[in-house]
């Protein structure tokens, strides 16, 4: 990570920051957010977002790692002193969100070994899923699973395999994303989910749900947390930042985009338009699909369900790879340790942090925090609710009013002297992203302390 190796072509920026941007993100989270905050609405808000505020917090993260050079810790603090606590608290991210991200990758590996092994019909049964969660020690033994072949991976650093054979693999996790989205959009009776899922409904509408979207597209587009900044500084200056982001937007947003019209109208449908139902948030992915591929013909929906749930195991490993890279070249900065025993101690760490989330689903059930969060949920609120929000509130002013958004501007336009956005960028930046940031945190601060009620 010390040296600065840069990417060779400009498609390859676009391919290692999509490999980061797309995984569980968009394939387990983003549904079930939509479904949880209106489908329609949910989806509006988020589309807004993504080519507003997205757009000009990318091109500040991706342009501060450029015209620095540095990653997250050193480039706040490189363009101003004051700012170096915001290259800090970027760590902290990675570091939250690693290991929930790797209880669901468990998850995962569960759901591949439960098709392969021939159980799809069993897989499709209501109980099967809240049977597997509910038990205590099942579940750590995935999660232990795809944390310790994470760990191996980044240990070995093999990551360049890995990210071969996922660059074949994300195309076609892609186009099987699409086929089985419009499988489920021309079953009879699946208008009504697909209306759901595309109308926007003002009745939906919250405060609640712009903070979710703003959240999630941070999350999804690995945005607050460094991860950009890292990119950017390994980015050539001939490479056009203003169309590689657009382009990492727009492939990001399209695989959320289907993998909710996968699983949102599925869910509708089979829960009757019920959203009690469609409130069952995080298990959403798993307890739809498998009834999606439990109702294809002959074997088709094994075969599917094989490939769906390897396919998302790429796509997660990938992610969880670059998480715990991030993680382990932070401690490895500031401590100095040698790479294998960092490694061991993240691997060790991140076990202990994510048992509890874990646990979360059975027998520590009842402990909850706040308004009412699990582990998991905390945890996924404390990093994308509170230090993202806060990371990304300081990010616009460092650029709006300290380093000015001319600089971020003059960085873009070193390729050719061209950015078409740039007054979309200057005003977002500097007036609409940090107000409305402000007023998001302090909202989803007080919503999930319990203070108010929405
Ligand atoms: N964006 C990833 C996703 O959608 C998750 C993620 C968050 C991530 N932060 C990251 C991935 C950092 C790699 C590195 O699933």
């Amino acid at each position: 990570m010390n040296q600065r190796s840069n990417f060779t072509s400009k498609i390859g920026f676009v391919l290692a920051a999509a490999g980061s941007a797309v995984g569980l993100g968009n394939l387990w989270r983003f549904p079930y957010l939509a479904a949880q905050y209106g489908g329609g609405t949910f989806l509006l808000v988020y589309l807004i977002l993504a080519v507003t505020f997205g757009f000009a917090l990318m091109i500040a993260e991706i342009a501060i790692g450029r015209k620095t050079g540095l990653s997250a810790i050193g480039a706040y603090k490189a363009l101003d002193k004051r700012f170096g606590f915001v290259g800090v608290l970027t760590a902290a991210v990675p570091i939250i969100i690693l290991p929930y991200y790797s209880v669901i990758g468990g998850w995962v590996i569960k759901y591949f070994v439960t098709f392969i092994s021939g159980d799809a019909h069993a897989a499709a049964n209501d109980s099967y899923f809240g049977g597997f969660i509910g038990s205590p020690v099942e579940p750590i033994g995935w999660f232990f699973l795809f944390i310790a072949l994470t760990a191996i991976i980044v240990l070995f650093g093999v990551e360049k395999g890995i990210e071969k054979v996922s660059k074949v693999m994300m195309p076609i996790l892609a186009v099987l994303t699409v086929g089985i989205a419009v499988y489920v959009v021309t079953r009879p009776g699946a208008m009504d989910g697909v209306l759901y899922y595309l109308k926007p409904n003002f009745k939906d509408f919250s405060p609640t749900t712009v903070f979710a979207a703003m959240g999630q597209l941070f999350y999804s587009m690995s945005l607050a947390m460094g991860i950009m900044v890292t990119y950017g500084s390994y980015m050539k200056k001939d490479n056009h930042m203003e169309k590689s982001v657009r382009q990492i937007e727009l492939f990001d947003t399209a695989i959320a985009f289907m993998a909710g019209l996968m699983i949102v109208p599925a869910a509708y449908t089979f829960y009757g338009g019920s959203t009690e139902e469609l409130k069952k948030g995080p298990t959403l992915m798993f307890v739809i699909l498998p009834k999606v591929f439990d109702q294809m013909p002959g074997v088709m929906g094994t075969v599917i369900g094989v490939a769906f749930f390897l396919l998302v195991f790429f796509a997660a490993l990938t992610s969880s790879i670059s998480l715990m890279e991030t993680v382990v070249s932070i401690v490895m900065d500031k401590t100095k340790w040698g790479r294998k025993l960092t490694c061991i101690v993240v691997f060790v760490f991140s076990l202990l942090m994510g048992i509890p989330s874990s646990l979360g689903f059975n027998i520590w059930g009842h402990i909850t925090f706040l308004n009412g969060l699990t582990f998991l949920d905390l945890f996924d609120f404390v990093s994308n609710s509170v230090i993202m929000p806060i990371v990304a509130f300081f990010t616009c002013v460092l650029v709006g009013f300290i380093i000015k958004p001319k600089a971020i501007a003059d960085e873009v336009k070193e390729t050719d002297g061209t950015f078409k956005s740039e007054k979309l960028f200057t005003v977002m930046i500097k007036w609409v992203a940090p107000i409305f940031i402000l007023a998001i945190l302090v909202f989803s601060v007080a919503e999930g302390m319990g203070w108010i009620a929405v």
